[in-house]
């Protein structure tokens, strides 16, 4: 590990947090000591796959319904008495009003109940500082400072710079839809359920990912675009499919292939792009894209050819989840920064 980032987790006083996050439709506890995660656990919500895509009211209802045994689950298997708490993390945002509300309000209630103080964690600093949990399954261990930091989720695309686990700035992002909508969005053409992005990547492993051959929008300096490139494939299918009706049907591997390329090479050239710019010398991944197996190889690669070090999360802290949340508390902690009973959750929390 290097010098840096050792500095930063020795802040951590290895305090014992019970972490909540309920931003979209995923419900998780967790509970993490200094960056130690003693457990995690995530519940997916499967009712939105039958509308295409996440319903607000239905996430808000059924975070309700999980929140208590998903933290009670966590609680049992950390072995962590509940007197021994130094605080409760939640999520503040971004997300879905409804669903923070529902993990705000949990923590805040528990933070009465239990006397604890409250910290409050942005959801997409927590996928990024998920790097620093000591965990063997994240590639690369824990970062050097500074990284670039490629955060793709369902609602966000964005590169970092990180230069300490309290001072990130976003130098680059999506103008339109984000790499994980881009997925969803696509596959939903392709006929697949919701979410798509994890059915592409696996159907991909298939394909002829030169098959076909899609647009690929630009953005200015380090942004993305994606949404030209939804609309290209809806069109190309369109035609296609009016010429031979089985024409999805028939060539599903080669599509997801093609279309999965597609997206990773527009994600790559930014981060060359960034890497180059700002000199910084080791590339991260994080947020739900990065469980994304043709990605996971290209930032590989990436960094092989650039020279940087490479951090790609383990498959428990790329989707939405609380340990990531009880990490980020850590810091915020170790700053002092705690929150308070009277702050509402916000759905466009700046970052
Ligand atoms: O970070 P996350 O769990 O939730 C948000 O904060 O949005 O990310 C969810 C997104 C979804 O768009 C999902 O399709 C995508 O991550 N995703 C994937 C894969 N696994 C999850 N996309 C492509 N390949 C995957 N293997
Ligand atoms: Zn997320």
């Amino acid at each position: 590990m290097h010098q840096k980032s050792i500095d930063y987790l020795n802040t951590v006083e290895n305090l014992k947090v019970l972490a909540i996050e309920s931003s979209c439709d995923d419900t998780s506890a967790a509970v993490v000591v200094g960056n130690q995660v003693r457990s995690n656990i995530a519940a997916s919500q499967e009712i939105h796959e039958k509308y295409g895509g996440v319903v607000p009211e239905l996430a808000s209802r059924e975070h309700q319904r999980q929140i208590v045994p998903i933290t009670r689950a966590a609680l049992v298997k950390s072995g962590v008495n509940i007197e021994d708490f130094d605080a409760i993390a939640y999520t503040s945002g971004p997300g879905l009003l409804g669903s923070l509300h529902v993990g705000a309000s949990f923590a805040k209630s528990l933070s009465i109940a239990w006397r604890l103080p409250l910290v409050e964690v942005h959801h997409m600093h927590a996928h990024i500082l998920a790097h620093f949990i000591d965990d063997p399954k994240n590639e690369g261990g824990i970062p050097e400072l500074p990284f670039l930091c490629l955060t793709v989720s369902g609602g966000h695309t964005q590169l970092v710079v990180v230069r300490s686990p309290l001072d990130m700035e976003v130098v680059g992002q999506t103008i339109d839809d984000a790499a994980g909508e881009a997925f969803d969005k696509i596959a939903k053409l392709m006929g697949l359920p919701y979410p798509g992005g994890p059915l592409v990547d696996q159907l991909a492993a298939e394909g002829d990912a030169f098959r076909f051959t899609f647009p690929k929008p630009k953005a200015e300096g380090l942004n993305f675009s994606f949404s030209g490139l939804k609309t290209a494939v809806l069109y190309f299918l369109r035609k296609a499919v009016a010429e031979n009706s089985k024409f999805i049907e028939e060539n599903k591997a080669d599509l997801a292939a093609s279309v999965q390329r597609t997206i990773i090479e527009i994600l790559i050239k930014q981060c060359e792009a960034a890497l180059q710019q700002t000199g910084v010398k080791a590339i991260a991944l994080a947020g739900g894209v990065s469980a994304n197996s043709g990605l996971r190889e290209a930032v590989r690669q990436l960094a092989e050819r650039n020279q940087v070090m490479v951090h790609i999360p383990s498959f428990a802290y790329c989707t939405d989840n609380a340990a990531m949340i009880g990490m980020a508390a850590q810091f915020r902690l170790a700053a002092g920064h705690t929150g308070s009973l009277a702050t509402p959750p916000s759905a466009r929390l700046i970052f």
